[in-house]
């Protein structure tokens, strides 16, 4: 059997939510086509990758290879597997890169296995992703499995559940190129304090509460007013070119809500669905201006929330 799936980027935390809260953004997806053949032996190999960032992909173990032996793992299945890989999302940015491969080769295997077990199929992705790219978080794979606004609410065992959303908004990236790219989402693991003083996650949780109340309701601007985060962003404010710099203004100039995404360097702005075109041309020509002129190579796209993994089988 011959399958395709693709999996969108993400947004992972989403402000306070650090490891919890993830967005799918329809920017880029990943393509991973599966060959599966019955055998009394498991076999899995990626036979090719290709794509703008394939040469971020180690051949022999990267996060479909990963995923794929989670999987067979998992549900007690011997099989031969031949992966190709279409990477196209951008390695480093923070926008769930690793995590869209591992969550199209889950949800390409899901299918062929008919399996629909929904935190399984994450768990899965998670440690796949952790296996090839060295730091544990379920955010990213969730959200590029289910699409939409995921929020993950255990952890052992892994619970996810996708948040209704009323209106879908307006999103803009902004994404520096990173200067760091190896190991980057360790790193920035590694710059986030052991200890919380209590008045910080008091003010984290409030925020996560307000984040999904605006999305269920359909109250975006208090959604945006719930994407503030006074844990995890600030002691990442090394490897965040411009955020802190920029984020007031960008509000000033209308975003809802301003966030890191993921483990940045990305940023990610939020607006009501049906801002002027007006407003989102003064903001990319202040974020070029900002940008350049602190010599900082940055990309700015806009995007909505992207819809979960999509299969498709080629060959029966
Ligand atoms: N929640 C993870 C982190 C996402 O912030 O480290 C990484 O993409």
């Amino acid at each position: 059997m011959k399958l395709k799936a693709i999996a969108y980027s993400s947004s992972a935390n989403l402000g306070p939510g650090y490891d919890v809260l993830a967005m799918a953004i329809d920017l880029f997806y990943d393509e991973v086509i599966v060959e599966i053949k019955k055998s009394s032996t498991t076999r899995i190999e990626t036979v090719n990758v290709s794509g703008p960032y394939s040469s971020y992909v180690p051949i022999s173990e990267n996060t479909a290879t990963a995923a794929a032996k989670e999987f067979l793992k998992r549900y007690n299945i011997e099989a031969e597997i031949k992966l190709k890989i279409v990477k196209n999302v951008p390695v480093g940015r923070g926008l769930g890169s690793s995590g869209a491969t591992a969550a199209a080769t889950v949800a390409a295997l899901a299918k062929a296995f008919n399996i629909s077990n929904v935190n399984e199929l994450v768990k899965i992705a998670a440690e796949g992703e952790k296996a090839a790219a060295g730091a544990p978080h379920p955010d990213n794979v969730a959200a590029s499995l289910l699409g939409g606004i995921v929020l993950i609410y255990s952890r052992r065992p892994l619970k996810v559940v996708k948040i209704p959303l009323k209106i879908k908004p307006k999103i803009i990236i902004i994404s520096p190129e990173p200067s760091i790219i190896k190991d980057k989402t360790k790193y920035a693991r590694s710059l986030i304090p052991k200890m919380i003083p209590l008045e910080n996650v008091v003010l984290n949780t409030g925020r996560i509460a307000a984040l999904i109340t605006g999305f269920i309701t359909g109250n975006l601007k208090l959604a945006g007013e719930g994407m503030e985060d006074s844990i995890v962003e600030p002691a990442r404010k090394p490897i965040l070119p411009l955020y802190f710099e920029v984020k007031e203004k960008l509000k000033n100039m209308g975003a809802l809500g301003v966030c890191v995404s993921g483990a940045g360097p990305s940023i990610l702005v939020m607006f009501e669905p049906n801002v002027s075109k007006q407003t989102l041309e003064k903001i990319k020509e202040y974020i070029v201006e900002e940008y350049s002129r602190r010599e900082i190579k940055t990309h700015i796209y806009e995007a909505s929330i992207a819809d979960g993994a999509k299969v498709e089988i080629i060959e029966g």
